[in-house]
């Protein structure tokens, strides 16, 4: 049994790692760290800050950090040099030499790190990676738009430079393409379009490129849409002229039209059964005494959002 803190207790954690934990019996809940007093009490000891809890005696083996991600390396860092196993929320850094120097420090230490891009466990990537597999494909389209204010409405660290504005959720989309996928994925150019006031875009356009010349995608990522039709997709066209069609975040897949898989219940609900998998692996991990560390996808939006062209909203 693991004893787990969980550090930043806002939106995620508190609507999915905190029931995860508490269903998993592989973990016990045993400190929380937040800077700001929570709107319910709960019964495990409060911390304002990591430091605080490592001066305490409460004792815990392990972190799952859910803060906004500037705050990620450095707590990671302190975690993994005091002896403690890590789970990073995605993305699991600001930038891939951060989460590097996090796996060093963690193999240094004989700890685990693990960087939980919880899309890469929705229901039907397996599914998804196997029909890629067979039968490859010649063009990629992601759409991924929703409403921030509706999911994220006090979260004003997303505009920041160093919040990735509609890469929050849009980096969710290239955790599920680099997963699937069995090939190097690059950017090829970018539009950003940038709210006034903000740093972060709000919507992109994004062209990608592979070894193969031949190969195309593209994406439009939204974190700015008012309207009634929300979408999570990717669609491949295959190189058997089939279309592979996977939806709501990876909860529904179809073929041709035709549905091969669908989780039962679908839409925010999906996370339901992301977050148990994540804990299944991070116990797996800190019991084989290894870490699970992927940059891939950090290091397509970090390009992303070094080169794309910016266009400020008048
Ligand atoms: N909200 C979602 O739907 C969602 C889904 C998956 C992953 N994530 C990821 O989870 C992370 C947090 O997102 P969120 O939406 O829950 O944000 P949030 O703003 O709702 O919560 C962040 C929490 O961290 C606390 N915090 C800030 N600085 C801290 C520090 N130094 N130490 C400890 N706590 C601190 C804040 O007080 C707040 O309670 C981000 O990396 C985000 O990308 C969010």
């Amino acid at each position: 049994m693991q004893r787990i803190a969980i550090v930043g207790m806002g939106q995620i954690a508190r609507s999915q790692h905190l029931p995860t934990i508490l269903a998993d019996k592989d973990f016990s809940l045993t400190a929380v760290v937040n800077p700001v007093a929570l709107p319910d009490a709960l019964d495990i000891p409060l911390f304002p800050n990591f430091d605080a809890l490592l001066a305490s005696d409460v004792a815990v083996d392990a972190i799952a950090i859910c803060t906004p991600p500037v705050f990620h390396y450095e707590i990671a860092r302190c975690a993994l040099k005091a002896g403690l196993h890590v789970l990073l929320e995605k993305p699991p850094t600001l930038t891939v030499s951060e989460t590097l120097e996090l796996a060093r420090i963690a193999k240094e230490q004989q700890r685990t790190l693990f960087t939980a891009w919880h899309s890469k466990f929705a229901a039907a990537l397996p599914m998804t990676k196997s029909i890629l597999r067979e039968h490859d494909f010649s063009a990629m389209s992601i759409t991924w738009q929703e409403s921030n204010e509706k999911w994220h409405p006090h979260a004003n660290w997303f505009w920041d430079c160093v919040g990735f504005g509609a890469f929050d959720a849009g980096i969710n989309a290239l955790s599920i393409v680099v997963s699937v996928i069995d090939k190097p994925i690059f950017f090829k150019s970018a539009e950003l379009n940038i709210q006034r006031q903000r740093q972060a875009p709000v919507s992109a356009h994004v062209a990608f490129s592979f070894p193969d010349p031949e190969m195309t995608a593209e994406g439009y990522f939204d974190c700015g849409y008012q309207g009634q039709n929300e979408t999570w997709t990717i669609e491949w066209k295959l190189k058997n002229d089939a279309k592979l069609l996977l939806s709501e975040g990876g909860a529904l897949l179809q073929y041709d039209g035709e549905t091969l898989f669908k989780l039962p219940e679908i839409g925010p609900s999906s996370l339901n059964q992301e977050y148990p998998a994540i804990y299944r692996r991070f116990s797996d991990l800190i019991s084989q005494g290894i870490s699970e560390i992927d940059t891939t996808t950090l290091q397509l939006v970090t390009d992303i959002l070094a080169y794309g062209k910016r266009t400020y909203e008048a």
